[in-house]
């Protein structure tokens, strides 16, 4: 067997000490939140495995463009850095930095969310469901089964269901409100969403005319296994992939701890002018 050694263009010199504790503890710190991992403290947990979100390490470059950050109370300069860098990826020109993607989910649903409205998704990560769900509306997953595809459509199991999105869209007694498409899709172990599926459900949205939301954390390793697994995308850079899934959404929502390898922060960005003041609004007040 052939091995390959990728060798990391980079080093990495910071070093944060963990917390160990014995399996006897463990079993005794499991039994007291009654099996709940949600409710033990994170210096009680050796190796995290609910979360990719922060994990990554931030680059010598990152930690000193921290420390240059321009804090001016108006006209920033980080603050235009930031715009800019997101308007190029995403193609919106409307920009909202939020501290966390949940942050970004709570504004979004708070002003199309409401009472009764059915929203869809390939699957709703955790905080987008209870944003969803905290607004009033409600949360419909339409994942794809992974035991109907073929070869070539293992490769794109975080896929929407196309057939269920379909059939909800033409038969749902309330309009559906809107569908957020999660690239890569987080909660079925973060399997991808391939670009013709992508493209399908926009053209779903179309002929209901409804919204079709980005959320994209992984937005980046999703254009990656289009770029390698799509044969249409093998002369497309992943950047240019990227903006294509923007392009084909009316807004993009993003966690930026995962593919914006930042330790913190997240942003709503949009085209659509109506929603711009809304959440301008929204921010405000
Ligand atoms: C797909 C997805 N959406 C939303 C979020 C929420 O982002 P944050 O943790 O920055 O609030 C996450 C975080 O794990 C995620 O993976």
């Amino acid at each position: 067997m052939k091995h390959t050694t990728i060798i990391e263009p980079f080093r990495i010199k910071t070093v944060e000490p963990i917390h160990f504790n014995t399996r006897e503890e463990r079993n005794q710190l499991l039994k007291e939140v009654h099996y709940n991992l949600f409710g033990l403290e994170a210096q009680q947990v050796i190796i995290d495995l609910l979360t990719d979100s922060g994990t990554s390490a931030m680059s010598s470059k990152q930690w000193a463009s921290l420390m240059q950050a321009d804090e001016s109370y108006a006209g920033s300069q980080s603050w235009t850095r930031l715009q800019e860098v997101i308007q190029k990826m995403t193609g919106f020109p409307h920009v909202f930095p939020t501290h966390q993607g949940r942050a970004a989910e709570h504004i979004l649903f708070g002003l199309i969310g409401g009472s009764g409205k059915p929203f869809i998704s390939n699957t709703f990560f955790d905080t987008t469901r209870a944003n969803v769900e905290a607004s009033g509306a409600t949360a419909m997953d339409c994942p794809v089964d992974p035991s109907t595809l073929n070869k070539d459509e293992k490769r794109f199991q975080g896929n929407m269901n196309l057939i269920a999105l379909e059939e909800k869209l033409r038969t749902s007694k309330t309009p559906i409100a809107g569908v957020v498409l999660t690239v890569t899709n987080n909660s079925v172990g973060g399997q991808p969403v391939s670009m013709s599926n992508a493209v399908q459900v926009k053209q779903l949205c179309r002929v209901f005319n409804i919204p079709m939301y980005l959320d994209a954390c992984r937005i980046a390793e999703n254009a990656y296994f289009v770029k390698h697994h799509e044969p249409n995308f093998i002369n497309y850079s992943a950047r240019e992939i990227a903006l294509q899934f923007c392009r084909l959404s009316d807004g993009v929502l993003m966690s930026a701890k995962k593919d914006g390898l930042v330790n913190m922060g997240g942003f709503f960005a949009t085209r659509n002018a109506q929603l711009q003041k809304q959440f301008q609004n929204a921010l405000i007040l």
